[in-house]
């Protein structure tokens, strides 16, 4: 089977069926309203992944509180919300009916921005910090993001994606090093109880069989205690915890996991490689196929890091060019049955029609992202975020931001 055959096929996650094999990850964009709506800005963003043709989208980081974020306008799905999301999502099905879209639900944690938000944290790592949460405030985060799922439901989302991934609160909560003494710490069962009970309880909330739920997940976070290490300050990989939770998950009733790995912080190659480092990629299939082995056949898994591939101008060596792109790689993937949809991040900010596109026979067209990381700036700096290469709005509102802010020399901050 050629790629097109491949990737262009339809696939299942529960009882919805989405149109082919493409995923359009999760991308926070910093454009919400005051009050954490979406804006112009984000209706032409996903507008533009519909016409796009995406089998999956996912909602960038939608928060759950506002009291605790890491985006001054970052979505937001709390009662007040509804409405407006109800609306955005009506008038996204009028654009193409097709496309399948979950919400990703977060909660920042550690990560959130003092300067405008309350950092809070499980167990306060080296060099960050913020106010110690204890049981009842994760009972009371429980409960929001139940609140949200239902939210998301009656918004007319088709499912939700449980951030578990890149050290926001669900990571926290889950990492080896969180060794603290408490209901959600120290032992694996203590540690795991969160991301199974809300997963227990979103589904008694909604309880709908078809609303889908999964998970994006960093099996490895890349740092001593980690997760997936070893232990709480070990710097060894060690995957018991993080396949357990997959199946955990799975045993309660998520159908789609997206694999990623990496911190925000520690370890933000490892989530968002670079140009120069195409070769990541090889790491995050070898994950997607461990997900594989250990989930039953129909649970959908979604890989990642595949914007480095680009068409077949990428820096991987020994490779022959033409089967080092995005859809030859990805329909490799898909047909050794290492993972079962591909994820599209920077690149989807860049050309938004990709999957169209190849459908089309209009790949000559597709604009490929550089890994220029100016997007990752943008967000950085609170700023509106889209590709600053290929969309004239975002060329311009980056120069405005270097102009006033400077050259920002250090992307893991
Ligand atoms: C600007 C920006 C925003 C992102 N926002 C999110 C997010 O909201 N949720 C998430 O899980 N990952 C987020 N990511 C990570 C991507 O979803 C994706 O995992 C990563 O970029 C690797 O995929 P790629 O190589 O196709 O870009 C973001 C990445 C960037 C550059």
């Amino acid at each position: 089977m050629g790629y097109k055959e491949t990737l262009l096929s339809p696939v299942k996650i529960g009882s919805h069926e989405c149109s082919n094999r493409f995923f359009a990850q999760p991308m926070e964009c910093v454009d919400s309203d005051a009050e954490g709506n979406p804006t112009e800005l984000t209706y032409k963003r996903y507008e533009n992944l519909y016409k796009g043709n995406f089998g999956l989208v996912d909602l960038e980081a939608i928060t759950v509180t506002n009291e605790s974020r890491a985006r001054q306008t970052q979505l937001e799905i709390m009662p007040r919300n509804e409405k407006p999301l109800a609306k955005f999502i009506a008038h996204l099905k009028k654009v193409n009916p097709k496309v399948r879209i979950v919400f990703q639900l977060t909660h920042s944690g550690e990560i959130s921005e003092p300067e405008f938000s309350r950092r809070v944290t499980v167990k306060p790592l080296y060099g960050k910090g913020g106010d110690l949460i204890g049981e009842e405030e994760v009972d009371k985060i429980t409960d929001q993001f139940v609140l949200s799922s239902k939210i998301a439901q009656a918004a007319g989302a088709d499912g939700i994606d449980l951030k578990f991934c890149h050290g926001y609160l669900g990571s926290q909560i889950l990492r080896p090093y969180n060794d603290r003494r408490w209901k959600y710490g120290g032992s694996w069962a203590n540690r795991s109880r969160f991301a199974f009970d809300l997963m227990e309880r979103i589904q008694r909330g909604v309880a709908d069989p078809g609303f889908i739920i999964g998970s994006k997940v960093s099996l490895w976070e890349g740092f001593p205690g980690g997760c997936g290490s070893a232990g709480p300050d070990s710097p060894l990989m060690d995957l018991t915890e993080s396949l357990d939770l997959l199946k955990g998950l799975e045993d309660r009733g998520a159908t789609y996991f997206v694999e990623s790995l990496g911190n925000v912080h520690a370890s933000m190659n490892y989530m968002e490689a670079t140009q120069d480092e195409p070769y990541l990629a090889y790491l995050h299939f070898y994950f997607a196929r461990k997900m594989k082995e250990v989930l039953k056949k129909e649970t959908v898994v979604i890989g990642s890091s595949f914007s480095p591939l680009r068409g077949n101008k990428n820096k991987l060596l020994f490779v022959e060019p033409g089967r080092s792109s995005i859809f030859a790689m990805g329909a490799r993937c898909i047909e050794d049955g290492i993972m079962d949809m591909i994820g599209l991040g920077r690149q989807s900010l860049t050309d938004p029609l990709t999957p169209l596109k190849l459908e089309e026979g209009r790949e000559s067209e597709i604009k490929y992202c550089t890994q220029c990381m100016n997007c990752e700036e943008l967000m950085i700096r609170q700023q509106p975020v889209g590709c600053v290469l290929a969309n004239p709005y975002y060329t311009e509102l980056f120069r405005q931001t270097r102009k006033k802010m400077g050259r920002l020399t250090e992307l893991h901050t």
